[in-house]
């Protein structure tokens, strides 16, 4: 397939773009690098535009003749949607439905999108199965939701196939090292803890040792972005004119704040402080993932299950890249 990769220069997107290619895939790779990062993709396979820039956007399906898309391009943070909804709704819906249209009108059939836990909001259930109701409880899951409504309009209108995968907490870095997590600022569990073990944060905040589990702090399931990789290819290449696939993208397996730090102390040998903090606002106390049907519809297997080998290759990732990718 000729696949257009937007927002592939991201954490995610780019370990998706490796695989894609590796599967002997066509890949362009479509980002504006306003989070994504040059060095994370090859440079002969990015174009660097906005998805504002419909032209440039309708010109990349054109001169590539791409028949897939998959799309990784939004913003992803809780507290800055709630803060800021107006932004999300742009970036992630009306940007998105451009992306989509400008598909449709290229004549591609089949688009895998970045869906997300947060569509759940809370769950009345653990783990949560595909079925669960989806009620979000802020404004980014709000605008993934949208965009996964729209993209079953355009399945049953139009015969889009198309994929809404569902990640819960991506983590990890490629195995050898070279590609990984580089969020400015960061605001992820791991790669914070990361940076409390090399020493450059002093402590890692626990936002809350209250919430109904075992140890009072939340629980979630980790999966490794390689992992996370591998399914985006595994449904593109199921996916048929009109289908519309829901995948939940996580192990199965739920650690809490305490087991993660514990974890990491035993694979980096090192001891990291923590201070208790507040609650922060929007968090689910557990996401666990039900990953029976990814594993039965598309044989999706994660090479990395435990919550140690996710952390190894983070770890391998942020020593031998302490300031990531160094281009902020
Ligand atoms: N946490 C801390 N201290 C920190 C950072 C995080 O205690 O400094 C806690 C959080 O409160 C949460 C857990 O660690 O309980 C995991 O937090 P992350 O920020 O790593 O991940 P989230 O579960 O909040 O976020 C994930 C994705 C987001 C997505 C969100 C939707 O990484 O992109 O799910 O629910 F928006």
């Amino acid at each position: 397939m000729r696949i257009l990769v937007v927002g592939g220069a991201g954490y995610i997107g780019s370990h998706t773009t490796r695989q894609l290619a590796e599967s002997g895939h066509d890949v362009w790779v479509y980002d504006n690098l306003s989070m994504g990062h040059r060095a994370a993709v090859p440079a002969d396979r990015l174009i660097v535009a906005d998805l504002a820039d419909v032209g440039t956007l309708d010109n990349a399906f054109i001169m590539n003749r791409i028949d897939a898309v998959v799309h990784f391009a939004a913003l992803a943070s809780v507290g800055e949607s709630v803060r800021d909804p107006a932004r999300y709704w742009h970036n992630n819906v009306c940007l998105g439905i451009q992306l989509l249209e400008t598909a449709r009108r290229n004549g591609v059939k089949r688009f895998v999108f970045s869906s997300t836990a947060a569509t759940y909001g809370e769950p009345d259930a653990i783990p949560i199965t595909e079925s669960a109701p989806q009620r979000p409880v802020n404004p980014y899951g709000h605008t993934k939701l949208a965009f996964e409504k729209a993209l079953g309009d355009y399945a049953a209108a139009y015969g889009m196939g198309y994929a809404a995968l569902r990640y819960f907490n991506a983590a990890g870095a490629s195995r050898d090292g070279t590609i990984g997590e580089d969020h400015s600022p960061e605001t992820h569990l791991i790669p914070i803890v990361l940076q409390v073990a090399l020493g450059q944060r002093p402590h890692l905040d626990v936002f809350g040792d209250d919430y109904p589990t075992p140890d009072g702090t939340c629980i979630r399931d980790y999966v490794h972005v390689e992992d996370l990789a591998q399914a985006h290819v595994l449904a593109l290449e199921k996916l048929t004119d009109g289908a519309g696939l829901h995948f939940n993208l996580g192990t199965g397996g739920g650690y809490s704040i305490r087991e993660v730090i514990k974890a990491a102390e035993s694979v980096t040998g090192r001891k990291i402080a923590v201070r208790n903090a507040p609650r922060r606002p929007g968090d689910p106390a557990a996401l666990v993932a039900s990953s029976a049907k990814i594993r039965q519809e598309l044989g999706w297997k994660p090479r990395y299950p435990d919550l140690e080998s996710i952390l190894e290759t983070a770890w391998k990732w942020h020593r031998s890249h302490p300031n990531g990718y160094g281009d902020r």
